[in-house]
């Protein structure tokens, strides 16, 4: 593996995202947002970790930079905190925050690392969920793109790569279906829900999300786009669903949870409409498009960001109803993580994420062929240790480095059979603030000790920075 491996202009790079390594989460104008919230819930994150000082990336910006560059990376996937922007969502302008965005993008440019700025990350303004449910309020979808073209016209003379929303499927499960992520909303007993309908608010906040989409794309497309020569996407979490054996209630089983999870936000956007299996199940729960909105949503991305980690096997359970209607109920679909007793892949750290480098390669060919062979960015690929492995044991990671490298040799049978893939982000530059994980998971290729800040390359670091050498293609 080279450079010279895949096509000539193929960009990589490494993706953070605000919240997570920024820090100042209550300072220099920052409002709060609906993470600031959710995280004084007792015991709902490990050790009581905050994003209060995260990794200080909004002090350290400069040596962060540096090293991308020191290791030969070409981009750099990061997002902007809307409350920091807009501390209430909307109206006032904090000018502190535009300026630290500012000096981030001016000094990456410096370095020559290309900005792509993903717009919405998680982290919803706390003031838009007391004012009105955030996600839930079709007020939402204006102010979502009021915020985005404020971006647009301040930063994209700058930035030609934007992403409006960051795995919203996370967001609308994780948020309004089981509760583990804020605003942790949901009707079922677990997770720390007061509130919710499961049954319900995940297709509206979903609806909402791809219809504030739209909304953005559209601003961009009518008023900034072609002075700024720029492109515009989302990104995408997609876990491949693999059936679990050759039967045509699993592989029907499978492609369910593929509809749920990936086409429920992909389908509407290159279509215009949900995907039949969705229609079918959800019924007169599913929110429905106008025909303005079908317009506006439809053909809404130049590219797709797909962030892949990992694969599970689904089986049909044999229950012809769910007993309760919920998002995850209506999928009707059972996980599997062994096959005759044979785990999928070798487990990372975080319980979720079982290494499968064959699922990239078949996620990034589903894309290709029911979605039209659309640009695609692979925007996160990762894996994390566990925190409280010592600075020595996190360095040497060799784990790691044959996670990227079969990754990589997948990505790149795909890309040779054709799949349109433009760019590679590596989750993470850094080891961060892992949402419930808190400190205790470590995704970088870079070791921050959490007691000084201090910043220190792994093994897989210098593995990029031999893979991305520069040398004539
Ligand atoms: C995302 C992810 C990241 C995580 C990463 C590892 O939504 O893009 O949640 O923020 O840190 O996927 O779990």
């Amino acid at each position: 593996l080279s450079r010279a491996s895949f096509p000539k202009g193929f960009v990589f790079g490494t993706a953070t995202s605000a919240y997570q390594v920024e820090g100042m989460a209550h300072k220099e104008g920052r409002g709060p947002s609906i993470w600031d919230e959710f995280i004084k819930i007792p015991g709902i994150v490990a050790n009581n970790g905050t994003g209060e000082v995260a990794v200080d990336q909004y002090h350290r910006y400069k040596q962060d930079v540096d090293l991308m560059a020191n290791l030969n990376f070409d981009a750099y996937r990061f997002s902007i905190s809307w409350s920091r922007i807009f501390p209430d969502g909307t109206g006032k302008v904090n000018w502190k925050g535009v300026a630290y965005y500012n000096r981030l993008i001016n000094y990456l440019i410096k370095r020559g690392i290309t900005p792509y700025a993903n717009l919405y990350h998680y982290d919803l303004p706390l003031a838009l969920e007391k004012k009105y449910l955030g996600l839930l309020n079709d007020e939402v979808v204006k102010d979502f793109a009021d915020y985005a073209e404020f971006c647009f016209k301040t930063f994209g003379d700058r930035v030609k790569n934007w992403m409006t929303f960051n795995e919203p499927r996370v967001v609308a499960a994780l948020g309004y279906d089981n509760g583990f992520f804020a605003p942790a909303r949901c009707s079922k007993a677990y997770g720390n829900c007061t509130a919710g309908n499961s049954s319900t608010e995940p297709y509206i906040a979903a609806h909402h999300l791809i219809l504030s989409h739209g909304a953005a794309v559209q601003r961009y497309r009518e008023k900034y786009q072609k002075v700024q020569k720029g492109r515009i996407g989302i990104l995408l979490d997609f876990v491949w669903y693999e059936p679990l054996t050759r039967s045509k209630a699993d592989n029907y089983a499978a492609q369910r949870a593929r509809d749920f999870h990936v086409g429920w936000f992909i389908h509407p956007i290159v279509y215009g409409e949900y995907p039949r299996t969705i229609q079918e199940i959800v019924g007169d729960r599913l929110p429905k498009f106008t025909k303005e909105e079908v317009k506006m949503v439809k053909g809404s991305m130049d590219f797709v960001g797909i962030n892949q980690y990992t694969a599970y096997y689904m089986y049909d359970p044999h229950q012809s109803k769910p007993k309760v209607s919920g998002y995850q109920q209506d999928w009707n679909a059972g996980f599997a993580y062994k096959k005759n007793g044979v785990p999928i892949g070798p487990r990372a750290y975080s319980s979720w994420l079982y290494q499968v480098p064959w699922g990239l390669y078949k996620a990034l060919t589903y894309i290709k062929e029911h979605y039209g062979n659309p640009p695609v960015i692979l925007s996160e690929n990762g894996m994390d240790n566990p925190g409280n492995w010592t600075r020595a044991e996190v360095l040497h990671d060799t784990t790691r480095i044959k996670f990227y490298k079969s990754y990589m040799i997948q990505l790149k049978k795909a890309v040779d059979e054709g799949a349109n893939v433009l760019g590679y982000f590596a989750w993470s530059l850094l080891d961060n603030f892992e949402w419930r994980l808190g400190y205790t998971s470590r995704f970088g290729i870079v070791y921050v000790d959490f007691k000084t800040l201090e910043r220190y390359p792994k093994m897989s670091a210098y593995w990029f920075k031999k893979l991305l050498t520069k040398t004539k293609h």
